[in-house]
């Protein structure tokens, strides 16, 4: 059955490939976004854009949607150290606001981008979603603070919301791909080598507590997770805040990307051991059994080679 839906952020990395999926699934989908990092023509075809901010979504939302799919939100933990108002602000003020719209418009459900950047430096691997929650930046600490903002709506106003964790979002899907200005993220610098862009990858740290000393990572094909979304708008069930870590549960080093991307793209990558990047965990690999009782969600992109060539091919178009 056709839905309505309002995508925040939806001209960003994950949420323009969930709104590409959410139209290849017959859905109406309105993108709301600023464009403060998001880029016009990441918009899907087919999706209504409002250039604007979740700060004044209750010009725009009315009961005849089914649910909001909030991806809106600014996602450095580098920057977010630097400049922690700026998070507070937009993340947090800005959630806060577009839960009041909801309220009133009487839209009572919600999806969730949340992070594994919540956890902060895990305590057991893999992590599931009742290890505790330290997170280590003002990005994370954001984040979750949206989370508990949620389990109190879904308390006392009946919001029927998941919160998706994610791991290492990766890979590219039809037009839609990882793009970052700067690039920050592993997999889009390794391939930045590839094409000439730059010399050599810097290894940020070797000497990590892990089987090569770089840093182990779960990386998730972004159309795995996009899949997740949709199935979490289904199962969002009024009065309920269900958390799901999404990712597969595989760890590979800071190394074995580099070796991936060489295989993939014939390219000698040449590399250079970095000091340590202030902040990051030793391993991250998430359990995302929930996601897969609860959602019933099966990702069938796991293969590191396979996400690695797709954001390949996105990065030569
Ligand atoms: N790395 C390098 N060299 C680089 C870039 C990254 O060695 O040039 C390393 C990082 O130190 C890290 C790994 O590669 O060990 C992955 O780094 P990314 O920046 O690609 O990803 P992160 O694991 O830091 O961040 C991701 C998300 C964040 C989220 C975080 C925790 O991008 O939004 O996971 O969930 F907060």
């Amino acid at each position: 059955m056709s839905r309505k839906y309002l995508v925040t952020g939806g001209a960003g990395y994950v949420g323009s490939v969930v709104a590409q999926h959410l139209i290849e699934a017959g859905h109406e989908v309105t993108v709301l976004d600023n464009l403060s990092t998001g880029f016009r023509e990441g918009v899907p075809a087919g999706a209504k854009f409002i250039e604007g901010d979740i700060r004044d979504a209750a010009k725009w939302l009315d009961s005849s949607y089914d649910a909001v799919l909030h991806f809106a939100a600014f996602s450095q933990v580098g920057e977010s150290v630097v400049k922690p108002e700026k998070y507070w602000d937009n993340n947090v003020g800005g959630t806060m606001a577009l839960l009041a719209a909801m309220r009133e418009a009487d839209v009572r459900k919600l999806v969730f981008s949340s992070t594994a950047a919540t956890y902060g430096e895990p305590v057991s691997s893999p992590i599931t979603e009742t290890d505790p929650t330290a997170p280590t930046s003002p990005y994370g600490a954001s984040k979750l603070a949206v989370d508990h903002m949620i389990t109190g709506e879904a308390a006392a106003h009946g919001l029927g919301a998941v919160s998706l964790r994610y791991f290492n979002v990766a890979g590219a899907y039809g037009e839609q791909g990882e793009r970052h200005d700067p690039e920050s993220h592993l997999i889009p610098l390794v391939l930045q080598v590839a094409q000439g862009k730059r010399e050599a990858i810097s290894i940020f740290g070797d000497d990590y507590p892990t089987p090569d000393g770089t840093c182990v990572r779960d990386y998730i094909h972004v159309a795995d997770l996009a899949q997740a979304h949709l199935l979490a708008v289904d199962a969002a069930t009024p009065g309920e805040h269900l958390i799901c870590n999404l990712g597969n549960g595989n760890g590979f080093s800071v190394r074995e990307v580099i070796e991936t991307v060489r295989q993939v793209t014939g390219h000698p990558i040449p590399e250079v051991t970095a000091p340590r990047r202030g902040g990051d965990p030793a391993i991250l690999v998430a359990s995302a059994a929930t996601a897969r009782e609860r959602l019933g969600w099966n990702p069938t992109r796991a293969d590191l080679a396979g996400i690695v060539a797709d954001a390949w091919a996105f990065a030569q178009r």
